[in-house]
């Protein structure tokens, strides 16, 4: 890890109409981190994923991630980084390995090779028992596990998660948590979590940013937040205890 920023935004700003979703961001993720994202529901993380994608225009200010401009690069962006939307869209008549190999043929990845591949995905991510079962009949934290497997399907730099254990029962939330941990740790890839699970972010995160109305109000290494907010020997404070401060501050 260190010094060598994959994401950078500057002064980003995103409008809708009057309201400004997103308002002077800058943030840097570095490579090889865990950046837990957080903020309430509207705070801006989503648009802000979604900028970084290419997939919305900014109002003004600058991207960059993995050294590409989305706006004007967005091809090459989407070839090194793996984004998880909220929600996963599958379709439910094709079983996991059919839904794999239809976003790989869609991906222009011959088929031969995802042949190769799919099975050992599946396995990475929890879910080689389920491989001929049609995903109509999967949890919602099978279908999280076989997004993130479709994410694989291109070995990304990086991978942007959108609240990826919403709506999981805490075991399959913590099986998605150890399957990114591992993933960073093992295959060194950077991640951008937004999450509302605070005590998972503290677990896994190197860094977190907390955005409110469209601001980043703190960003830094939990315990370096815990002692700006809290005072000296203020690392004892839990990232649920520091992000609620911020709250009564607001
Ligand atoms: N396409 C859109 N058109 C208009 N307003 C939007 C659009 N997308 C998001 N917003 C608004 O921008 C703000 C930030 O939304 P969002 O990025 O989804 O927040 P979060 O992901 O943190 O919950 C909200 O007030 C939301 O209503
Ligand atoms: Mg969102």
């Amino acid at each position: 890890m260190g010094g060598h920023p994959i994401i950078r935004t500057q002064d980003l700003t995103k409008r809708y109409g009057g309201h400004e979703a997103v308002r002077s961001l800058n943030l840097e993720v570095y490579e090889g981190e865990i950046f837990g994202f957080l903020g309430p529901n509207g705070a801006g993380k989503t648009t802000t994923l979604l900028m970084l994608l290419g997939l919305t225009v900014p109002t003004t200010g600058t991207v960059e991630v993995c050294g590409f401009d989305p706006v004007r690069e967005a091809r090459d962006v989407k070839q090194v980084v793996g984004y998880l939307p909220e929600n996963v869209g599958f379709y439910g008549d094709l079983d996991a390995v059919q839904s794999l190999a239809y976003i790989a043929a869609l991906n222009g990845k011959p088929h031969a090779d995802a042949t190769r591949t799919i099975p050992g995905l599946l396995e990475q991510v929890g879910l080689a028992d389920a491989a001929r079962k049609k995903v109509g009949f999967f949890s919602r934290g099978m279908r999280q596990r076989l997004g993130i497997a479709e994410v694989l399907l291109k070995e990304p730099k990086v991978l942007l998660l959108d609240e990826p254990t919403l709506g999981l029962d805490p075991d399959g939330a913590a099986r998605l948590i150890g399957l990114i941990e591992s993933l960073n740790r093992d295959r060194n890839m950077t991640v951008l979590l937004s999450s509302h699970n605070l005590q998972q972010v503290q677990r896994i995160s190197h860094r977190v940013g907390i955005m409110i109305e469209g601001g980043m109000v703190a960003e830094g290494p939990i315990d370096t937040l815990a002692e700006q907010t809290f005072g000296l020997g203020g690392s004892r404070y839990s990232l649920e205890e520091i992000y609620l401060e911020y709250f009564q501050e607001g």
